[in-house]
């Protein structure tokens, strides 16, 4: 073992750091027009198959940019979603000896956060696969990803619906703070395009599909430039306005595995009024708690779900209408990447700020579930 090998000679300080993220865009993206149109003429075929039922509504470009803010989404599988005979992603499965998709793109993202730390992969200690869904039960997708990265050490994955990356993010950094690890890799690939029911008009919008990586390090071995990690927080309540039921149980009723509640089905107007003055005042507890004045915030990275839900929450935090600047958005081009969305925020949004620059990246979702990171840039 070489001397110049930093992570295992730098004596450790237990202060816990963001060294640098990674990102994963599928190439594909699917418009609102594109999505709408293919919606539109699922509901005639629907309504000219069933001239006895209620007849469905059909979706508009319009709606979906004023309820939510989303004008496009990337996804894994463009074609067969906007077929309006099949509406779901379409990928193959791949045989035991192939890198399954999730950890695949989990890798991508992962990649270009250690290259960004110029952090080498033998160099990381453990490896969370940190996202709403898992593209199976075992062997996990951490070991998966950390077997693919050629990383020693240990992986496990951990599902916290679209708190993922914030709860993987203090689970990393307990470690440093415990001693028990130099430099965690937090990933969360979020193929949410398979969750999503395409033919639910209150909610096929909404979700898109990504990978991000949080390198998660002791300060001890950050490269210069970092975001020291002031505090972090995690809350759930229990709440049944998301739900998705789908679970290795099903196959118990085979007469009900293909219900609409085995994929994502949620109270959206509920969610939008319960979550907004819960994660609002949190981040206030949190930050009293921190010594930190939200008021001072530089920037918010907020998860990214409904741009109206944003605006609200900034505003409270911030005692003021929130710019782009100070809470920037993703929502536009990648709609709602669950636990992704706020670390592409920051991911995307973060460069530009000084030294000494305080903000927050903050997850909720299902759960309902809810985490806060406060983070200060050095170098
Ligand atoms: N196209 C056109 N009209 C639609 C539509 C669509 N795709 N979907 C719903 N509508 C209609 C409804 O029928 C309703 O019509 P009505 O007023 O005549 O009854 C109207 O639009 C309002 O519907 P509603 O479901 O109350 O919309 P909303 O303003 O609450 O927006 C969400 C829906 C989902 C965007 C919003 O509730 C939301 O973002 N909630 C929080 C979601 C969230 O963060 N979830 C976490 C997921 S991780």
């Amino acid at each position: 073992m070489q001397e110049t090998h930093v992570a295992l000679t730098a004596k450790m300080t237990g202060r816990p750091v963001i060294s640098a993220t990674g990102l994963f865009t599928p190439p594909e993206s699917i418009t609102n027009e594109e999505l709408v149109a293919s919606f539109n003429a699922f509901v005639d075929r629907h309504n000219a198959a069933h001239p006895d039922a209620e007849p469905l509504a059909y979706s508009s470009v319009e709606f979906i940019e004023k309820a939510s803010g989303i004008k496009a989404r990337h996804v894994m599988s463009k074609a067969p979603i906007l077929d309006p005979e099949i509406m779901c992603p379409r990928l193959p499965e791949r045989a035991n000896d192939e890198i399954s998709v999730m950890a695949e793109i989990g890798v991508a993202a992962a990649k270009q956060a250690l290259e960004r730390a110029g952090r080498r992969p033998e160099d990381v200690d453990a490896v969370l696969c940190a996202a709403s869904n898992m593209q199976r039960a075992y062997p996990a997708m951490a070991i998966e990803i950390q077997q693919a990265l050629g990383i020693e050490g240990f992986g496990f994955d951990m599902n916290v619906a679209c708190s993922s990356a914030t709860f993987g993010i203090q689970t990393a950094a307990d470690y440093v703070r415990a001693g028990n690890a130099r430099s965690v890799l937090v990933v969360s690939p979020e193929i949410t395009s398979g969750h999503l029911n395409w033919r639910d008009r209150d909610s096929h919008f909404i979700f898109g599909d990504v990978a991000t990586a949080v390198l998660v390090e002791d300060a001890a071995i950050a490269p210069a430039q970092h975001w020291e990690i002031l505090g972090t927080k995690l809350k759930t309540v229990f709440s049944n306005n998301i739900r998705n039921n789908f679970g290795f149980l099903n196959r118990a009723h085979p007469e009900s595995a293909g219900s609409a509640d085995k994929l994502f089905v949620q109270e959206g107007r509920k969610v939008f009024k319960e979550v907004v003055p819960m994660v609002a005042q949190m981040i206030i507890d949190e930050a009293g708690r921190l010594g930190i004045d939200p008021a001072s915030l530089r920037r918010l990275w907020l998860h990214q779900a409904n741009a109206g839900m944003n605006r609200l929450i900034a505003q409270r935090v911030l005692g003021h209408e929130a710019s782009e600047d100070e809470s920037p958005t993703v929502l536009d081009t990648y709609g709602n990447t669950s636990s992704a969305g706020s670390i592409i925020a920051f991911h995307q949004h973060n460069e530009e700020l000084a030294a000494g620059d305080t903000g927050l990246i903050c997850s909720f979702g299902a759960g309902y579930s809810a985490g806060t990171v406060f983070v200060r840039k050095v170098g």
